[in-house]
């Protein structure tokens, strides 16, 4: 841990700006191990994702949909409670049928009651796992999970090293939703990118290429900030075991879509060669990106990058977008907005309608409807997109 003082290790800085990724709220260990601090003084923490692949796995997930499905049923069909959501929901029932008054407790006061949650929630939550808030184990502690152990034995666990809280510049070393939802799909239909050359955009922690780079030959990771990088770079170390079963290679590098060239300065830690740029350029069939939609000029920003490498490119290639769509309520408009998304949905028409003699791109949306490997919550907000970016000649 270097040399870093427990008192620092203690009192992580939270700014105004500070965001914290649903992600990690919702960690499946139930246990976040706190490994170092980062070059800016961030706690990092080492997560354990586990990868739903075998047909047990996947048999008990469907098992746990179905026991989820009849309780939903037992739920509208009003059977018997079973916990206090359904208990909530037969005082709703027996509200309507007494009237108002039953909101009133003995000494007169409204007595609240809670909407029972949604079976999805009861899906996620009561079937698969509890929700749960981190708990922080630091790094020598004697009940902390034996990572070394672990690291030699596990083939379905994708590690990955990330902060908890970050300012929104920051935001690639989090774990976001729609990470999981495009590794779900490229482990979903692992035949389709079998042996291919991948580059992603906004990699973040790497999640997403770690697991493309399970099924495909090579893949580019790629972003901006030494930092970032070097996490991102570490958690390819991380599961290099992973990454030999599947025989693919991940290669982190900086790429910035406020720049129209790569970086291909020798003394900068993540910038690329002649050589890699020749290979991008010659084999490179697919390019992913998960939650780059945030902010309007970095949605232009990356646009305008995948319009110049697509161009670049030898072949035809297939773009996956995966996002989140977020709802605001701002005062400006009085009312729940979703500016960034709808800045991303008129840029992607934009794009499909470009007149162009060299490109053609044919914009469709995945419906995400596909199995899952990973465990988060599959919320209706999550969307993925499919962009053929064809050679015209
Ligand atoms: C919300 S994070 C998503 C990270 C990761 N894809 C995930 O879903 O976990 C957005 C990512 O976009 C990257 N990004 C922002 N501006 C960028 C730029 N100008 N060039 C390249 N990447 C950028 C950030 O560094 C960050 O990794």
């Amino acid at each position: 841990m270097g040399d870093v003082t427990e008192e620092e290790m203690d009192n992580p800085t939270f700014k105004s700006d500070t965001v914290l990724s649903d992600v990690h709220l919702h960690c499946p260990d139930k246990r976040n191990l706190m490994v170092r601090l980062n070059a800016v003084g961030q706690p990092v923490f080492l997560s354990y994702f586990k990868l739903l692949q075998n047909t047990e796995d996947l048999a008990s997930e469907k098992h746990g949909r179905e026991a989820a499905t009849e309780r939903e049923q037992q739920y509208q069909s009003g059977g018997e409670p079973y916990d206090t959501d359904q208990n909530n929901l037969k005082k709703e029932i027996e509200l309507n049928i007494e009237g108002v008054e039953a909101l009133l407790d003995d000494d007169g006061d409204l007595e609240v009651i809670r909407r029972p949650r949604c079976a999805s929630d009861i899906e996620t939550e009561g079937v698969f796992r509890d929700r749960v808030y981190p708990v922080i184990l630091m790094k020598g502690e004697e009940d902390v999970f034996d990572v070394e152990e672990q690291e030699g034995t596990c083939s379905d666990i994708v590690k990955i090293e990330h902060t908890m809280a970050t300012p929104l510049e920051d935001v690639g070393k989090q774990v976001w939703r729609a990470a999981f939802l495009l590794a779900d799909y490229i482990l979903f239909k692992r035949d389709t990118f079998k042996c291919c050359s991948v580059l992603e955009l906004g990699g973040g922690t790497g999640i997403t290429s770690i697991i493309m780079g399970t099924v495909a030959k090579r893949v580019y990771c790629t972003d901006v900030g030494e930092d970032l990088l070097a996490m991102c770079e570490k958690n390819v170390a991380l599961n290099k075991q992973l990454l030999e079963a599947g025989r693919g290679e991940v290669k982190v590098k900086e790429l910035d879509w406020l720049k129209d060239e790569f970086c291909t300065d020798p003394e900068a830690p993540y910038s690329w060669s002649e050589e890699e740029i020749a290979d991008l350029h010659d084999h490179c069939t697919v390019i992913m990106a998960a939650d780059v939609f945030y902010d309007d000029d970095l949605t232009d920003a990356l646009f305008r990058t995948l319009y110049r490498i697509t161009h670049n490119l030898r072949n035809s290639c297939t773009v996956y977008l995966a996002l989140e769509k977020r709802l605001n309520f701002t005062l400006r408009h009085m009312d729940v907005t979703c500016e960034a998304y709808s800045h991303f949905r008129n840029t992607l028409n934009d794009l499909e309608n470009l007149q162009d003699r060299k490109m053609k791109y044919t914009v469709e949306p995945i419906k995400p409807d596909f199995c899952q490997f990973l465990i988060y919550e599959r919320i209706e907000q999550l969307e993925l997109w499919k962009i053929i970016a064809k050679q015209l000649m």
